[in-house]
């Protein structure tokens, strides 16, 4: 068996809000209902967990200025994602839910108490992806001039971590006695200061909350560069990786292994869950249909600005891609932001021009997940089977609506758990244990 998560890639944000069956999404998008919907809809789809991505900033490097991005709704507008998380888990027991925090946004005792606090309400369902953020944007809306080096911030970010752990246990075990004869609610000899001095942080605790179900909630890290994947190895139960095809994903996740190991970690102790945007139809001929059409809108001019800006935003906002050639080869830029992400349009294509990059090099792709759902859950387990395990992270951000989801969650879950691929039900557990159970 092998694990499903769905990655909210546009946050608490602006959906899919043009489209035929994108219901009234410019006007409702920041309510809770359809992140009800998508929850519950999900728990039935045997998913572990949906993940919602969060960047606090409006972009305005492509073409220089924030016109693209606010005609079209990319990354702006967008709700913080922590108030939505104990509404979305309302119509659902058991699936579990990450929100993104960003080390340079959440200062580690409020994001330590923030997270104990939304596991209670939660019951057990909370987690939290650790991001250093991307721009030079996102830092000056917290007081930075512009964002620190691509490494530095994942330094920063192990002390965000090993700050926020203390704090996670800085109640011992047992602190909780709630004897009303006493009194004695907690015991003060189980309740520690932490007294961390460090680089980037200080923070005396105790954290003034008592631990939460899962104690740590669970923890999810996103970037593939070797800091992020070391940052993931010390501290991460599920970590996002991109998937590109089968021999890239099994030596990733090798390597995810190794660096474990090398935590003092099991292997088993972080899941990794490879990000890919399958193609579903009612048939295998529909679904090529479907592939077909997406791939003649690449050439439209609206998706090829759409790339182009997503390219500018990855380069840390240090390129505005709207100033090349498209017909010049490919730049080699690495940025300051997402470097493995740039790297995915960099790599090998050193001698494609920029148009042909755009339109053909997909950020995540399809792994071949083109078709009925019977062929698609037939592929996963072939691809689960090579790879090793241990799952899958759909991202579908351009149909993201209530239609699509049902294709997921009643077309292709049945298709899975008809195979045994995926689970058939929860145990009565919190959200990590659901993780770690296979
Ligand atoms: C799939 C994916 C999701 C991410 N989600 C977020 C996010 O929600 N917020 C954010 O600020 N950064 C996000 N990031 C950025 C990473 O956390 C990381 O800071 C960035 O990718 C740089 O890391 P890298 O060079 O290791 O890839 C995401 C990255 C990837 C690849």
């Amino acid at each position: 068996m092998f694990h499903l998560g769905w990655f909210l890639g546009q946050g608490f944000g602006i959906q899919p809000w043009r489209g035929t069956f994108d219901g009234n999404a410019a006007h409702d998008w920041m309510k809770p209902e359809r992140y009800v919907d998508l929850t519950s809809s999900l728990e039935r789809g045997g998913y572990d967990f949906v993940f919602i991505e969060d960047t606090a900033m409006v972009e305005d490097t492509y073409g220089g200025s924030a016109a693209f991005t606010l005609a079209h709704g990319e990354m702006a507008p967008k709700n913080d994602p922590l108030p939505l998380v104990p509404l979305m888990t309302q119509r659902s027991k058991h699936i579990g839910v990450i929100n993104t925090m960003s080390t340079i946004q959440y200062p580690p005792y409020l994001a330590a108490r923030l997270m104990t606090t939304l596991d209670h309400l939660t019951d057990g369902r909370a987690g939290v992806n650790v991001v250093t953020s991307v721009t030079h944007r996102v830092a000056q809306n917290f007081g930075y001039d512009e964002h620190l080096p691509h490494d530095e911030r994942y330094a920063m970010a192990e002390e965000w971590m090993d700050v926020v752990s203390g704090l996670w246990e800085s109640w011992e075990p047992g602190a909780v006695v709630a004897d009303t004869q006493t009194p004695m609610y907690a015991d003060a000899s189980k309740v520690h200061p932490i007294d961390h001095k460090g680089k980037y942080f200080s923070s005396r605790g105790p954290l003034n909350t008592i631990p939460g179900p899962q104690r740590r909630p669970v923890v999810a890290q996103a970037g593939n560069s070797i800091p992020g994947r070391e940052l993931a190895a010390a501290h991460a139960d599920t970590m996002l990786a991109m998937g590109r095809d089968v021999a890239q994903m099994k030596a990733f996740r090798e390597d995810m292994h190794e660096r474990l190991i090398a935590h003092g970690r099991k292997p088993t102790d972080c899941k990794v869950l490879f990000l890919v945007t399958p193609v579903l139809g009612e048939t295998d001929a529909h679904a090529a249909e479907r592939e077909r059409e997406r791939v003649r809108r690449t050439h439209d001019q609206e998706s090829i600005e759409m790339v182009l800006w997503g390219m500018s935003y990855i380069s840390g906002g240090t390129v505005d891609f709207s100033k090349f050639d498209l017909d010049a080869l490919m730049p080699d830029i690495v940025g300051n932001g997402e470097q493995s992400s740039m790297q995915q349009y960099v790599k090998g294509n050193e001698d494609k021009t920029l148009r042909e990059v755009v339109t053909g090099v997909r950020q995540i792709g399809d792994l071949g997940l083109i078709g009925s759902p019977d062929t698609v859950a037939s592929k996963m387990g072939d691809i689960m089977d090579e790879v090793g395990g241990d799952g899958f992270l759909f991202y579908d951000p351009l149909n993201l609506n209530r239609r699509t989801i049902a294709e997921y969650t009643d077309g292709l879950s049945p298709a899975l758990r008809k195979r045994g691929l995926i689970r058939d039900g929860f145990d009565d557990v919190t959200f990590r244990e659901n993780l770690l159970a296979f």
